[in-house]
């Protein structure tokens, strides 16, 4: 949510910070701004509602010079997303730029301090309170810019990493952070900062990922210095080397990154797999089991926390991990958790799921299943993201950076992973026998084929879409195993298409949502030939007789179907537990090129962002 940028060396600031902002666009991209110091030690200042490319319009009208800046790409939170309210703050005087990511809880006290000190706000935001306190702090006290931001900081609560420079200083750069991520790249003679690493890449591939509460003081021609924010005393410095290629952040030809990432699952889950299953497929190994194994031969109960794909992927883990492992399971939207007094203790492993690695309310129900003493477990894309540098061990699931906000690949890496961790669990509490592992490892190993099989669908599933286009409402539905596949179909035809879907437990819906259906509510429903299907086979009856169209994903063959619903999408067999990787990729197709046919930007749909770092 909000993405930072930084930088301080000896090129021109302005172009990496335009570039950094558009590879952070996926974080918000309702309003954009720029500030820089020049040589001649002004402060300019470019703002501008709207995507960066309004951005970039605006500036040209102005001073970019200078080799050190810092921007800005706005989530809004508080404040409609005007250019008042974009990054950055200046302060009342003009002296102070700052950019800052978060929500600051108590900026209304605050505020209204420093309204009786007479200062006036221009924005509606919380960040202008921040800027103005580091000035007031600084008039008031005499004190350095560091000082005075590291004892405003001490007086926020809530989340941040921001970003601070200085009228007439080109020569520092200030970043600090508190539960909102923030990454420095350490250059020759240059350095960069930013919310994630993908502003860095093709600059350096050394990092440093600053802790909650450090504070970095970069200093043009100085060694880089990092400190506690709570006792002032120097950080350790630990420079990670990174792993990213520019190509992964790239279209690859493709009209969207949506649609690159939905057809790169073969490619992501080959990655996903990669030494987790052994060449006779008949064992799985994950590191963080094998290194945790007392915890999990302990554990009484598991308990899942997400939210939104991540938690339908939890969903699906549930199944997996009850069916192979026989431990209770429950699921919880990690929103809920955090503030439901979970009863939890050391006997309970909390798994955490999370593609950006950076979800607040994640991140929360981690801390509070720690503090419960609970043993917690990470399933991750992002490397080095918060969450897995929160947890106790954990899964990458290795799918590579997911640019496009509605999530595709990260879903099946993550619901790939809840599948070896069912089954490295089952075994370890050896309750899986021997050729149930050897049949779903050997299935599982075959996915990345089945799915580009699977893919072949698209151009039937284009055709189909254009029938679509004008609905106004959908209904998905799905039974077992593929109940959470029918909510994951939904969401992403809501997200980016903006067209209203529900998705229903398919022998639900005769208990209330079969009211709404009528010749203008298609369903989708999710059938392949699994334990279930005899029963869903009435449940399409049951739309069918009150006029409703059917669009039915079933198993390839079987042709059963094709007297009942409307339009069928065949996909391969498989074993049922691995039906949801597969009937997913035709629903993200649907929702894709429904989206595309009405001329929406599925990357940056409205609203949303892709890493919900706040409340
Ligand atoms: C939907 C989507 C979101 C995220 C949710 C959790 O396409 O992307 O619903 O799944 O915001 O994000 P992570 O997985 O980063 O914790």
């Amino acid at each position: 949510m909000c993405g930072i940028v930084g930088y301080i060396g000896s090129q021109g600031a302005y172009d990496i910070l335009i570039q950094g902002l558009k590879r952070l666009e996926y974080r918000g991209y309702d309003s954009a701004g720029v500030a820089l110091v020049d040589t001649d030690g002004c402060l300019n200042v470019h703002k501008a509602h709207g995507k960066v490319a309004n951005l970039e319009s605006v500036a040209a009208m102005g001073n970019t010079n200078g080799t050190i800046g810092i921007s800005h790409t706005r989530w809004a939170t508080h404040g409609e997303p005007t250019d008042t309210n974009a990054h950055p703050h200046v302060s009342q005087t003009g002296e102070i730029a700052l950019v800052h990511n978060g929500t600051i809880e108590n900026y209304a006290v605050l505020k209204k301090a420093l309204t009786d000190h007479g200062y006036t706000f221009r924005s509606e935001t919380d960040t202008e309170v921040l800027v103005q306190l580091i000035q007031y702090i600084k008039d008031t006290t005499k004190c350095s810019l560091f000082e005075a931001v590291r004892e405003a900081l001490l007086q926020v609560e809530g989340a941040y990493a921001i970003a601070v420079i200085e009228k007439g200083d080109p020569d520092t750069l200030i970043a600090a952070r508190k539960a909102s991520p923030l990454v420095i790249g350490v250059g020759e003679n240059e350095t960069f900062i930013a919310s994630d690493a993908t502003p860095i890449i093709g600059y350096t591939d050394r990092v440093i990922y600053l802790k909650d509460n450090e504070i970095a003081v970069i200093k043009r021609g100085e060694p880089l210095s990092i400190m506690s924010l709570d006792s002032n005393e120097p950080s350790k410095i630990d420079i990670q080397k990174l792993k990213l290629s520019l190509a992964q952040l790239e279209k690859g030809g493709y009209d969207t990154f949506m649609l690159k990432e939905i057809f790169e699952q073969p490619a992501t889950l080959r990655d996903c797999l990669r030494g987790r299953i052994t060449d006779d497929g008949a064992r799985v190994v994950l590191s963080g089991v094998e290194l945790n194994k007392d915890k999990f031969l302990e554990c009484e109960r598991i308990t899942l926390v997400a939210c939104g794909t991540s938690w339908h992927a939890a969903l699906i883990g549930k199944r997996l991990i009850q069916d192979f492992c026989r431990v209770p399971v429950e699921v919880e939207y990690a929103s809920e958790f955090r503030y439901g007094n979970p009863v939890l203790g050391p006997k309970d492993v909390v798994i955490s799921i999370s593609q950006s690695g950076e979800t607040a309310d994640t991140l929360a129900a981690i801390q509070i299943a720690k503090e419960k003493g609970a043993f917690v477990y990470g399933v991750c894309n992002v490397v080095g993201a918060s969450i897995p540098r929160n947890t106790d061990a954990g899964t990458y699931i290795h799918v590579g950076p997911e640019i496009g906000v509605a999530s595709t690949k990260a879903f099946t890496g993550q619901v790939t992973v809840l599948t070896l961790l069912a089954l490295a669990l089952g075994q370890l509490r050896g309750v899986i026998d021997a050729e149930k592992v050897r049949e779903v490892a050997t299935a599982l190993k075959a996915i990345p084929a089945t799915i580009e099989e699977t893919l072949k669908c698209d151009a039937e599933v284009q055709t189909l879409s254009r029938i679509f286009t004008y609905a106004h409402n959908f209904l998905y539905l799905g039974r077992g195993y593929n109940y959470p596949t029918a909510l994951e179909g939904a969401l992403k035809l809501k997200e980016i298409s903006y067209i209203h879907a529900e998705g229903y437990p398919a022998a639900e819906m005769k208990h209330g949502p079969i009211a709404l259906i009528d010749h203008e509510m298609p369903s989708v429903i999710i059938a392949p030939s699994d334990s279930l299907y005899d029963k869903i086979i009435s449940n399409v009856q049951q739309v069918k007789s009150r006029g409703g169209a059917v669009v039915a994903i079933v198993s390839k063959g079987n042709t059963a179907m094709n007297d009942i619903a409307d339009y069928c999408i065949e996909i391969p067999s498989v074993p049922e537990c691995l039906t949801p990787l597969v009937a997913s990729i035709p629903l993200q197709l649907l929702a894709y090129y429904i989206a595309v046919n009405k001329g929406k930007d599925v990357d940056q749909p409205r609203n949303l962002a892709k890493s919900v770092t706040v409340e």
